[in-house]
């Protein structure tokens, strides 16, 4: 998608979609009145035969407007300015777009005089749009099974300039949502350890550096925990590094890791056959990393920062880590494995000890499909947050909610804690079956945190939605990279 921005005061090409405003009760924005006119009251009679009320998330679609050479007006409904906010404007956007997803018109024409929140609310409406414009049809061989939608959308404005620099700074975060999306999708023998690892270096060419630490140097590291994980699969592991140094020389990184099993079969605790498709999105938490650090790079973000992701396979064969086998990880702790398919939390043992004892980060945030349980708790609204640290839990709170990535605090504590003892080593790698599983989970990562400030974000019900989300529709959703871009933004920048 191609967005330019042009003077309010020039003639509109008239071409493709006209994307107009009204706020509640129909209150028709300036320009849309004006518009109403020219198609001889057209757009109020549309009005008066629908049940459009002006309401957010109202839309009504006028096709071939009458005085005008525009094939379709999409009148977008905005509720009450008071009550806009930035989250508001940007799902508008999205679904605008949502309607036109499927039309051939290849332009689209945003001219909203009187929207709220000034240039950065018109920016916001337009990063809506553009956020639910992915798609991801690369394997569609048919072109009439790939609806491309407007790709060119024209923005007009009193404030070319101002309004611009606001998308900008949107549009750096839409990529890197896109990119996360757009790993997340692909299937497992396209994106596995090593192909990770090349995604990554291409972000090197935006002065990212990346660094990428194959099976021999794990196994120096002694990281045996995440290294099991990936023995089974004729796919090499691999440990992704990447930083961006945009803050002051010497400042403590904020450090993000991700869980990245590209394909979770369970492994010898084999799952179930149905769904088992679902599990190519289990490398969701790495995806985040790698679209965030580059949505930081893009924005040249004011941040040190180190992403760090946990590469694996995880499969069955002769060669695979077994139940009751016993491994040492990184941090000296040894482990027993009691359920192979509880790997998630091994992978992550080893790339947070590593992370925090190579950058001794002021914070470290991990990201995981980590349980299925996360969903029986929260559904699929809320990813399950566990930290160790208040006020981390509470700017990451804030910044979900700022963005539409709204996170649910769970406890962590000693009691939990007994769960994962074993007889014959220093923990086991489930609990005893006692419920709670995330928490049980979470419990078991931070005995590889060594006491730095952390948060694990559970996304097991969030990095997929099988039904339409707002700002992305069905399939991968990105969700993390806006969630943390603003975490970061807001607290640990300049
Ligand atoms: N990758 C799964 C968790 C998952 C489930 C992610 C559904 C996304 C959607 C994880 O590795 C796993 O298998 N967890 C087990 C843990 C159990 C063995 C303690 C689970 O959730 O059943
Ligand atoms: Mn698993
Ligand atoms: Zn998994």
């Amino acid at each position: 998608m191609k967005v330019s921005f042009q003077s309010n005061t020039t003639d509109a090409v008239q071409k493709g979609i006209l994307v107009l405003g009204a706020f509640e009760d129909n209150a028709l924005f300036a320009r849309t009145n004006e518009l109403n006119a020219t198609t001889g009251g057209q757009i109020q009679r549309a009005l008066n035969a629908s049940s459009f009320k002006g309401k957010k998330d109202d839309v009504l679609s006028i096709p071939v407007p009458n005085g005008l050479e525009y094939a379709q007006i999409v009148l977008v409904g905005f509720g009450k300015a008071s009550d806009a906010t930035p989250l508001s404007l940007e799902e508008a956007g999205a679904k605008a777009l949502a309607v036109v997803a499927r039309s051939t018109q290849d332009t689209l024409t945003v001219d909203l005089s009187d929207i709220p929140l000034g240039k950065e609310g018109l920016a916001r409406f337009v990063s809506g749009i553009e956020m639910r414009s992915w798609r991801f049809d690369k394997y569609k061989t048919k072109e009439g099974d790939k609806p491309k939608g407007p790709e060119n959308v024209i923005v007009r404005t009193g404030d070319v300039d101002g309004a611009a620099l606001a998308f900008n700074r949107l549009h750096a975060v839409v990529e890197g949502n896109f990119l996360t999306r757009h790993v997340v999708s692909e299937p497992p023998n396209v994106i596995y350890p090593e192909t990770m690892a090349e995604q990554a270096k291409e972000l090197a060419a935006l002065g990212l550096k990346v660094e990428v630490l194959d099976e021999a140097k794990m196994k120096a590291l002694g990281m045996n925990s995440l290294l099991c994980v990936g023995q089974g699969s004729v796919r090499e592991s691999q440990l992704i590094v990447i930083q961006w140094d945009g803050g002051t020389l010497g400042n403590a990184p904020v450090a993000i890791v991700g869980k990245g099993v590209t394909f979770d079969s369970g492994g010898i605790s084999i799952k179930p056959s149905t769904n088992m498709e679902d599990m190519k999105y289990d490398m969701g938490g790495s995806g985040v990393v790698l679209g965030l650090m580059k949505t930081l790079a893009l924005r040249k973000a004011k941040v040190n920062a180190v992403g760090v992701m946990g590469m694996v396979e995880n499969m069955p064969s002769g060669s695979a880590v077994r139940p009751a086998d016993v491994v040492k990880s990184m941090s000296g702790q040894t482990i027993e494995i009691v359920n192979t398919d509880a790997e998630g939390r091994l992978v992550l043992a080893d790339a947070l000890w590593y992370t925090q004892d190579r950058f001794k980060p002021q914070v470290m945030i991990d990201l995981a499909t980590l349980t299925g349980a996360i969903t029986v708790a929260v559904g699929y609204e809320f990813a399950g947050l566990f930290s160790n640290n208040d006020r981390l839990s509470d700017q990451l709170t804030e910044a979900g909610k700022v963005v539409g990535e709204l996170l649910w605090r769970f406890p962590l504590t000693k009691t939990f804690d007994k769960d994962i003892d074993s007889d014959i080593a220093d923990m086991k790698n489930v609990g005893s079956g006692r419920g709670a599983g995330s928490i049980t989970a979470a419990q078991f990562l931070q005995r590889f945190v060594n006491n730095v400030p952390w948060a694990h974000l559970d996304i097991a019900g969030m990095a997929w939605d099988k039904k339409d989300r707002p700002l992305s529709g069905k399939g991968a959703t990105g969700f993390g990279v806006r969630l943390l871009d603003q975490l970061i933004e807001k607290n640990f920048e300049k």
